[in-house]
Parts: C-alpha cells; structure tokens; sequence
C-alpha cells in the first residue's frame, strides 16, 4: 500500500472506535490516509484523535465558516485511490443508496461513488440490519460496480444482545483494503499451500515438531488471496489465522504429516499451482501410547524408534501433470545451493525457494526472510531480505517471471 491514498468516512456507530486503530494499520502499511466524518460520528471519536492518527484534518462539515474545505467532497475524491466508509450506519447506507449527499460524508461519497473503488461496512444492532428497507439499500449498492460490502459479523452486540451486525475488527478491514488495490493477476487460479509445522504425537501429552509458525506459508497464501485466487491452506497448528476471504478460502487444519498427505492430496488434483511451504516431521514415532508414559525410576535413557514420514512434494512431483506448477521449499544450513537443487530434482519440482538458515533474519519464527528461487530451467533469481509479506509477493513475482 506505499503511498496509496486512503480515504476513511467514519459515520455514527458505536463501532466508530475501531476507526483509530484501523487508521494506524493503513499507515503502517505505507498508506496516507485522511478523514470524512459525519456529526454523528464525533460523537463516537474525536477530531483530535482522527487528525493525529492520519495526519491531517478532518473533513467534518461542508460548511465551515473557515472556507479551506469549500470543495473537500470534490478534491477528496480526486486524491483518494479508494474510499471505505467504517461503520456505515443504516442511515448512511439508505443514504449511500439513494445517493443522498446531505453532509460532509455523503456528499464526499457521492462525488466517489462513479469513480473510485469503495469498501463500505455496515455496523448496526441486527434488528436494523434485518430491516427491509436496508435490505433493500445493501442489495442496491451491491449492484454498484464500484462498491464492495463487507459483511457485518455475527456476535455479541453493543446493546447486549447476539446477532448479525458488528463490523469487523481493523486488521479484517485493513485485508480488504489491500485486497481491493491489489490487481487480480491471479483471479480464477487454483492455489494449492502447506504451511506450518507437523506435530507427531507420542503419547496423549507429548509429540514430535519443529519451530515452523507457518507464516511464510500464511503470508504466501494471503497474497494468493489478494490476487484474487482460491487457496486451499492445509496447515499444521500454529497461533496465524487469515480473516476476511470467505469464499476464496478453504482451510484444513491437520496435526500430522499423513494428514497433511492426505488432505493435500484431495486438493492436488484440482490446482493450478501448489506451493509446499510446511515444515513436515520426517520421521515420526513408531507407535503412539495410547496413555501417557510414565518416568522409569532408575532408567536413565530412553529410546524412542521413529519411521519415516511419507514425503509430500515427493507424492505430488509423481502424481504432477502437464499445467500443474509445484514449489518446494528448502531451508539449509550448509552446501544450500546443491541440496536445494538436489531436492528440485528428486521430488519433480518446478521451482525451490531456497532459505539458508545462515543468512541473518531468514528461517524460522522471523518476520523477515531471505529467499532465492531456482527453477527447474535452470533460471535462479535472489530476493533481497524484507518482510514475509514482500518476500510472498516476490516468490509469487518470480514464479511468473
Ligand atoms: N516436504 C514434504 N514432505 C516431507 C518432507 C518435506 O512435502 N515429508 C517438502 C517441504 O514442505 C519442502 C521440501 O519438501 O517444500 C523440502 O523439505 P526439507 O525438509 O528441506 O527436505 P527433506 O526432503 O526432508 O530433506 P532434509 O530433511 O534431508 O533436508
């Protein structure tokens, strides 16, 4: 999002608090964001606290007595590379709808509505929501080319009750942001990905893992799903989630390598591209104790006999067929170039992103990481090191180029 143009209407709902913390992310993520509010709104937020976050002040009435704003609802939108309104009241949205420009928002927001790409997300008590009339309204501004809704959540709501209606958290909001400035190079994909680690049980209390957090696999499938493919993620346990793609994603979460086979297996046939991202236990325990092992008093060793794994991209690379593209990973610590094209060949990938543990700020459980991708025809290509995210972007970059 460096040096996009955000702009952000905030209209008066009590989830209106989220909106500061939603400001924080888009800046984070390189974005300039300014503010349109209604009064309702400041009810909620203060000026003060919108301004300091975006850096810049807030577009609140059409008619301030000092004329700087006159024609905000014009030069806003002009400067905007995209619009979201968060919350939507019910009645911004009836108003959105109609095309309504009554204040300092909708009037921004009806000079946008033709031109630029609007998120709006409504945040209402489920009552309103079930309204006919805002039913009405939603599917109205559905037909809009240029608007995409994001659907309010189920759960607990301001007035106490549960129901249909809480806008989703930022960071949810902040996905769909990039997820709408992304171009979709990869719309009507099918994008296979492990990630994570495998957890092999011993007994019911313990296992054998690895450090894997699966971010490498879930930033890969994240910018797979900005794209706009559709990502199967089988994924071994780890604390990451991916909110906001419901109908783009499918997720499998497994604990070990033969469920992971399995699950990746189901999914093989059907996709386009597959990227084995997963760190998987190549071995695990022989047999698993049905209850938990108990300490040997006077038994100073123990042994514990492993079998081997099945070996996934091996499975895949015999089972690949002409249109299918398969990405190993290889993460090494020492002759890295030759072991991973050593693993390229045996397991009939077409490419292998090679990590080297010995490269500073690569590897496991880092956020940054250092890659660089051979491929089958011999073409190699060094990514510099950065953030997950932008070494997602360059692997899917040079899976392309
Ligand atoms: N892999 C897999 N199934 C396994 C082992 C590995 O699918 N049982 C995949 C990994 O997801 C990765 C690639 O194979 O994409 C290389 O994994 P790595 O552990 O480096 O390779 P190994 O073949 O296990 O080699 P070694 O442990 O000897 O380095």
């Amino acid at each position: 999002m460096q040096g996009k143009h955000i702009l952000l209407g905030v209209s008066g709902g009590i989830a209106a608090y989220k909106t500061p913390e939603l400001i924080r992310l888009l800046i984070k993520q390189g974005a300039e964001v300014r503010t349109t509010v209604t009064r309702n709104a400041l009810q909620f937020v203060t000026e003060t606290t919108l301004q300091t976050l975006s850096g810049a002040p807030v577009y609140s009435d059409v008619f301030a007595a000092i004329n700087e704003h006159a024609t905000e609802h014009i030069s806003l939108p002009e400067w905007a590379d995209l619009m979201i309104v968060a919350p939507a009241t019910a009645n911004v949205l009836a108003k959105c709808a109609a095309g309504i420009a009554d204040d300092a928002l909708t009037t921004t927001l009806c000079s946008c509505m033709a031109h630029k790409p609007i998120l709006i997300a409504p945040a209402m008590n489920d009552k309103m929501w079930e309204n006919p009339a805002i039913e009405r309204a939603v599917e109205t501004l559905r037909g809009f080319p240029n608007v995409r809704l994001i659907e309010p959540e189920e759960g607990l709501l301001a007035c106490g009750t549960s129901g249909k209606g809480r806008m989703p958290e930022p960071d949810v909001l902040c996905e769909h942001v990039l997820a709408a400035l992304t171009p979709k190079t990869m719309q009507g994909r099918r994008v296979l990905i492990t990630a994570g680690p495998t957890v092999e049980p011993i007994d019911p209390v313990r296992f054998v893992s690895n450090y894997s957090s699966g971010k490498m696999g879930f930033a890969l499938a994240r910018e797979c799903l900005r794209r706009g493919a559709e990502v199967t993620l089988v994924c071994g346990p780890t604390a990451l989630h991916i909110e906001g793609y419901d109908r783009q994603l499918t997720y499998r979460p497994v604990q070990t390598a033969q469920q992971m086979l399995a699950a990746a297996s189901e999914a093989f046939p059907e996709s386009d591209l597959t990227i084995l991202c997963a760190a998987v236990a190549d071995y695990r325990p022989a047999s698993v104790a049905q209850e938990k092992l108990k300490k040997q008093p006077g038994i100073d060793t123990m042994t514990l006999r492993l079998v081997e794994n099945p070996d996934i991209a091996a499975t895949l690379g015999r089972k690949k067929q002409a249109g299918q593209t398969l990405v190993g990973f290889a993460l090494e610590t020492e002759n890295e170039e030759q072991n991973a094209l050593g693993k390229m060949a045996r397991k009939n990938l077409d490419f292998i992103v090679l990590n080297s543990l010995r490269d500073e700020g690569a590897g496991f459980g880092t956020d940054t990481n250092r890659v660089r991708i051979y491929s089958s025809d011999g073409a190699k290509k060094d990514c510099p090191l950065a953030r997950k995210e932008a070494v997602a972007r360059q692997i899917l970059d040079g899976l392309t180029t």
